[in-house]
């Protein structure tokens, strides 16, 4: 390997990767390190991906596979097949994932299979729900990974639960925080989504449902679009739903009615959705990158899930688990509204990606030594 800098390949492929790993794209760009992006092209819809390497000025992946959607079996198969052959082409040493998607998964598959070192970005994070396949992800790229990057001590203390080994695991906080804070100030400065859905002067809610354990099984989306629908008569609240389009697709398949008070929009760009996010009076979402933007944005927040993997949101009172009975999103939403905001974010001061970069190029600089 060279001595001076670490060759770093950047691996990702979805919409939430692409927003959080885009502080590290920037915190090598601004090192000169010597780092390449395979996107493995997941997600491919301009909403989903384009958008947001424009938006947030990302040079183009160096490659990209164009997977596209298939089972997961597929879709993982092809991935591992097409990342093995660049990372050998490059001379790789140490290969990035960030969270609990399949592509990375794949990513993590294809390096340790190789001479490659794995980072895994957002380590330690569990539902403890084996049914989720995000889940299954995370166990098994934590498990394989060279390097866990902890965005708290709490999710520190589950990988030692785990067994994995201290030195292994780096407590560094979320880049969610630095991309929010890249970008916050720019979203209220550029973006005009709230004067498109007239919604300068009005109170609104936000919802995002995507998640397959939510939109994949009919009763379950009805139950959940039947609670936002019982929201808006019970206490009053509009909701503008950007689609993901996985529920948009469900949604339609199962022949299910836009629920009333609830406005379906097309996915939104990050400045436009993080302008959403902070002038909303409340959030409910299946989201995980959600959950925690919220928090960081002092936005409420109501989970439409029986557990999440952020519970450093629910330790400080920033959002609440209501799973998908219409009851109990009513209950939530209403206690989450009256919530008092104000509480601290858990997720880092926002240099997370440097410090990221900083331990990878540090410790293979003392493996070669
Ligand atoms: C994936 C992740 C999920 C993450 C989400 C982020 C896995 C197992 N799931 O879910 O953890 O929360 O990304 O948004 O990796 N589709 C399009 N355009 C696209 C991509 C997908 O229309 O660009 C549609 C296709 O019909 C596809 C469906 O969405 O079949 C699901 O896509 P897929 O990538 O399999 O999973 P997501 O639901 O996006
Ligand atoms: N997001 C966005 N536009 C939208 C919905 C979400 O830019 O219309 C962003 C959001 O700000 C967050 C990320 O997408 O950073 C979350 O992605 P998603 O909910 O698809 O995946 P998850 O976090 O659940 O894996």
């Amino acid at each position: 390997m060279n001595t001076q800098s670490p060759h770093i390949t950047i691996v990702l492929g979805t919409r939430p990767e692409i927003i959080k790993l885009a502080p590290i794209i920037r915190a090598c760009e601004a090192r000169s390190t010597s780092y390449s992006v395979i996107h493995t092209g997941q997600h491919y819809s301009k909403n989903l991906n384009e958008v947001f390497f424009d938006q947030l000025e990302l040079p183009q992946p160096d490659y990209n596979l164009a997977v596209g959607s298939a089972s997961h079996g597929e879709q993982t198969g092809e991935m591992i097949i097409g990342i093995e052959e660049i990372l050998l082409e490059e001379g790789t040493d140490v290969v990035l994932v960030q969270g609990d998607t399949n592509s990375v998964l794949a990513g993590t598959i294809a390096a340790t299979k190789l001479d490659c070192e794995v980072g895994h970005v957002e380590a330690g994070l569990r539902s403890f729900d084996r049914d989720m396949p995000e889940e299954k992800n995370r166990v098994l790229t934590d498990h394989a990974a060279d390097y866990l990057f902890a965005p708290t001590e709490q999710s520190e203390a589950l990988l030692l639960e785990e067994g994995l080994p201290k030195d292994r695991i780096y407590v560094t906080g979320n880049t969610v925080v630095d991309a929010v804070h890249q970008n916050r100030e720019l979203a209220s400065q550029k973006s005009s989504v709230l004067e498109e859905f007239g919604l300068n002067d009005t109170e609104y809610g936000l919802l995002t449902a995507h998640r397959a354990e939510n939109v994949d099984e009919k009763n379950t989306f009805m139950n959940l679009l039947e609670g936002v629908e019982r929201v808006g008569e019970e206490l009053g609240v509009e909701f503008l739903y950007p689609i993901h389009p996985r529920a948009r697709g469900q949604l339609e398949e199962f022949g299910l009615q836009i629920p009333e008070h609830t406005q379906i929009i097309p996915p939104q760009d990050y400045l436009d959705f993080l302008q959403l996010q902070s002038n909303a009076k409340v959030i409910l979402t299946d989201s995980g990158g959600v959950q925690e933007e919220a928090c960081v944005l002092n936005v409420p927040c109501v989970t439409l899930r029986e557990n999440t993997e952020r519970p450093e949101t629910l330790d400080v009172g920033a959002n609440c688990l209501a799973g998908t009975a219409p009851h109990e999103i009513v209950e939530t939403t209403n206690m989450m509204i009256q919530t008092e905001r104000g509480w601290e974010n858990p997720f880092g001061d926002g240099t997370t990606a440097k410090m990221i970069l900083q331990t990878i190029i540090q410790s293979q600089q003392q493996e070669a030594v």
